[in-house]
């Protein structure tokens, strides 16, 4: 597929097994039967989402948003900053948005798709045998999906996993000149058919306050970097979680969320996140874009419940 933005990508000859080699700045990706070890997909779906994502404890980006994306190699990781080895360079997002789609063009098989959880589709592994996967494309999408085009069995089937436990509207009479202002959605319903997993999507924006539900399973294949408060309120399911120093690495706590447990995860940490089972998680974020500056600065607090003494 021939994009804009290809001429930004440096591309380089493909190896033994089909897959190219590509170039950014001072940084060469290459994958090969099993490894690739970076999960560009989140970072392209996501826009580079709220600060920080590593594919590792040694490599990731750091969203600037309007300065650009921050690639680093142990940057954020205490013995390598120790050592001196710390490494990052700064990009236009649209340079290094382009390289990404381009990776995920050429490595993605054609029967994996980076959304869906293990059991539901093919393997990532092996030579090159034509691809990409279609949803590599996939956006983010938005509330008025919700709202204005309800899902069906023909549009979005319900998943396995939640046969038998999604919601049901319950009943509401709107007279007839209030028929467009009012709306009863079931949020168990719409995300029983959810056919995505570790992608949160907003249903609903209030100023900056995004409710941003997503179905979980097996594995975020990245770690988060939060560059602002973020609250988790877990629906049903179960979710476990490794929460280090977004700056050093360091751990700092496990979790583990069990449905009706809510937690709000500061504004300096990362996390990793495993769901053993299909799990529905509503994660609230403040889309303020001056929060991450405001943090910096020290006028904001990086905890979200200091009257409470969590901080
Ligand atoms: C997060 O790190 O905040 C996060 C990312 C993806 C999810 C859930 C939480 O699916
Ligand atoms: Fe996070």
């Amino acid at each position: 597929m021939v994009t804009e933005t290809q001429h930004l990508v440096e591309p380089g000859k493909a190896n033994e097994l089909g897959y190219k080699t590509f170039r950014l700045g001072q940084f060469t990706f290459e994958r090969n039967a099993y490894f690739c070890v970076i999960a560009v997909q989140r970072d392209i779906g996501w826009n580079f989402f709220y600060g920080m994502v590593k594919f590792d404890q040694v490599f990731g980006t750091f969203n600037f948003y309007d300065n650009g994306v921050d690639m680093f190699l142990g940057k954020y990781n205490d013995a390598w900053q120790k050592s001196g080895k710390a490494y990052s360079e700064m990009f236009p997002n649209e340079k290094i948005s382009a390289t990404f789609k381009a990776i995920l063009e050429d490595w993605v098989p054609p029967e994996f798709n980076p959304w869906a959880a293990p059991r539901e589709t093919g393997s990532p592994f092996g030579r090159k045998r034509g691809g990409p996967h279609p949803a590599i494309y996939r956006k983010r999408i938005v509330t008025k999906t919700m709202i204005k085009e309800p899902r069906t069995d023909a549009t979005h089937p319900v998943n396995e996993a939640f046969k038998g436990i999604q919601g049901k509207d319950g009943e509401m009479k709107i007279k007839p000149e209030y028929k467009e202002r009012f709306g009863l959605l079931n949020l168990y319903d719409y995300l029983a058919r959810n056919d995505v997993t570790w992608n949160p999507e907003i249903v609903s924006a209030v100023e900056y306050s995004l409710f941003c539900p997503t179905t979980e399973e097996y594995i975020l294949p990245i770690t988060h970097g939060n560059d602002r408060v973020e609250w988790f309120l877990l629906l049903n399911g179960q979710i476990s979680m490794e929460i280090r120093d977004r700056d050093t690495g360091n751990l700092r706590a496990y979790m583990h969320m069990k449905p009706g447990d809510c937690c709000a995860m500061p504004a300096d940490i990362s996390h990793n996140l495993w769901a053993p089972e299909r799990s529905m998680l509503l994660v609230w974020e403040n889309g303020n874009p001056e929060l991450p500056e405001l943090i910096r600065l020290g006028k904001t607090p990086t905890t979200p419940l200091q009257e409470f003494g969590l901080s």
